[in-house]
């Protein structure tokens, strides 16, 4: 059967605070030209017939005007200024002026110089489809007494007229616009429009870009204040709990130190004896760290924590024991453990609590595997727990008990160095090898000064209560 394939969707992430101006700006230039390119989709029809109605206005107004001066005494009848006026009548766009007879045909036109034919020609036939109200009606037959407007089709092109009679004459004066110009002058009126409509839009785009700019930076900045005192405050918290847990974590191992003959500064001891070990092994081991060696000092302290399950009267006991002892003293390793892997369970995966229960269970591993609980051989042993055997040991050698005669720091060393690949790993006793010297400085600061034999605090009262019975008695 052919594995499923699980598609994992990426997300995007707006990563940075440019790419989150960059993100808003696009946005807004799309919100900007959409609207830019509606509004002129819904005003486009309107502004070119605002611009036809502009045109037909100026029209009539200048027929008006001519029909004024065409119909002042004397004007009417000279052909040469009527003429002129129609040559330099001045009107907007591509509008033309003509002046008809009565009977429709051509008395005036600005081409009439240019076009011999057209003075005289017959134009009166043409029909003009008058507007408002679309009724046809020839041009000979407007009988205009103000102005009429329309279209039509005059001298072979289709345009938009405005007629109106002179008083007097009753000629007709026409102001007309090919359908040609009047699109011209549409498209150029609307893009003027969509010009500045543009200009305004990258005016108000300009304007957002800098508010957005503004803004993304004053949020994104306060924000990243509000998270630095958040990380901080976490900070504080975190080392405050890792405090308060390793500070707990050393009194109990401090508390299951009262029931053994480890006593004294054992526990600080073997503490500044793993740490010696893991500096001079950190070359050789990627692990090793700062965070790991502090981690190790503090595991170390329970690696005999079991030792709180063990009866009295085998823990306690001064002399040798006997088989079944021994297997039960051993017990200690894997009562640690458990202790600890409860404690695991309750609070979850963490690295100081996995570390220590490596050393609890494993700190009587040997080398060779002839160690106990589980013969582990070798690299099985955790290297925490390797260390934490030597560092154990050799402050056992040191130390004097109640059974037994503290040895010097020379002998300890040849014990130890004799140990080498049958207890211990053969790297970290190179390693003590090489920091042996500061081994005995650290034994020295740590053990008391006095011969006495360094009694556990409930040794120590058994004995004045013993002390006591045999003053009284
Ligand atoms: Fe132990
Ligand atoms: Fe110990």
């Amino acid at each position: 059967m052919e594995p499923r394939k699980t598609k994992t969707r990426r997300r995007w992430r707006l990563r940075s605070r440019s790419s989150l101006i960059v993100a808003t700006v696009l946005l807004q230039a799309v919100v900007i030209g959409l609207g830019w390119w509606g509004t002129m989709q819904l005003t486009r029809v309107g502004l070119a017939s605002r611009v036809r109605e502009r045109i037909v206005d100026e029209n009539s107004r200048a027929v008006t005007h001519l029909a004024g001066v065409l119909s002042r005494d004397g004007v009417a009848t000279d052909a040469g200024e009527a003429q002129r006026l129609v040559e330099h009548f001045q009107l907007p766009g591509h509008t033309a002026l003509a002046v008809l007879d009565s009977r429709g045909r051509v008395k005036h036109h600005p081409h009439l110089k240019r076009q011999p034919g057209l003075e005289g020609a017959d134009i009166g036939g043409t029909p003009v489809t008058l507007s408002p109200g679309n009724e046809v009606i020839m041009l000979r037959d407007l009988r205009p007494g103000t102005v009429l407007t329309g279209e039509a089709v005059l001298f072979g092109r289709r345009c938009v007229l405005s007629v109106r009679r002179a008083e007097g004459s009753g000629d007709k004066i026409i102001a007309y616009q090919s359908f040609e110009g009047v699109a011209q002058a549409e498209d150029r009126f609307v893009r003027g429009v969509m010009l500045w409509l543009g200009v305004a839009g990258i005016a108000v785009l300009g304007l957002t870009i800098f508010g957005s700019i503004v803004l993304v930076r004053y949020y994104d900045t306060a924000l990243m204040r509000f998270n630095h005192t958040l990380n901080l405050e976490a900070e504080q918290r975190t080392k405050r709990a890792v405090a308060i847990r390793n500070a707990l974590v050393f009194g109990l191992a401090k508390l299951a130190d009262y029931r053994d003959t480890d006593t004294g500064k054992h526990l600080e001891r073997i503490c500044g004896y793993c740490e010696l070990l893991s500096r001079e092994l950190a070359g050789a081991h990627a692990e090793i760290d700062r965070a790991w060696i502090d981690r190790l000092k503090l595991a170390s302290s329970m690696h005999d924590i079991g030792k709180v399950g063990i009866p009295d009267s085998i823990l306690l006991k001064p002399g040798a024991l006997t088989a079944c002892e021994r297997r039960l003293m051993e017990t200690h390793a894997t009562i640690g453990a458990d202790t600890l892997i409860a404690i695991r369970d309750r609070v979850g995966d963490d690295d100081l609590l996995n570390m220590s229960i490596q050393v609890a269970l494993s700190h009587h591993e040997k080398w060779n595997g002839t160690g106990y609980p589980s013969g582990l051989v070798g690299e099985q042993i955790p290297l925490c727990a390797r260390i934490v055997a030597l560092a154990d040991m050799y402050d056992a050698l040191t130390s004097k008990r109640v059974y037994k005669d503290a040895i010097g720091h020379a002998k300890a060393r040849e014990i130890i160095l004799a140990s080498r690949g049958t207890h211990f790993d053969p790297a970290v006793v190179d390693a003590f090898e090489r920091c042996e010297e500061r081994f005995d400085i650290v034994r020295q600061a740590g053990q008391p000064e006095t011969d006495a034999v360094e009694l556990s605090f409930l040794q120590r009262t058994v004995e004045e209560i013993a002390s006591e019975r045999r003053h009284a008695a």
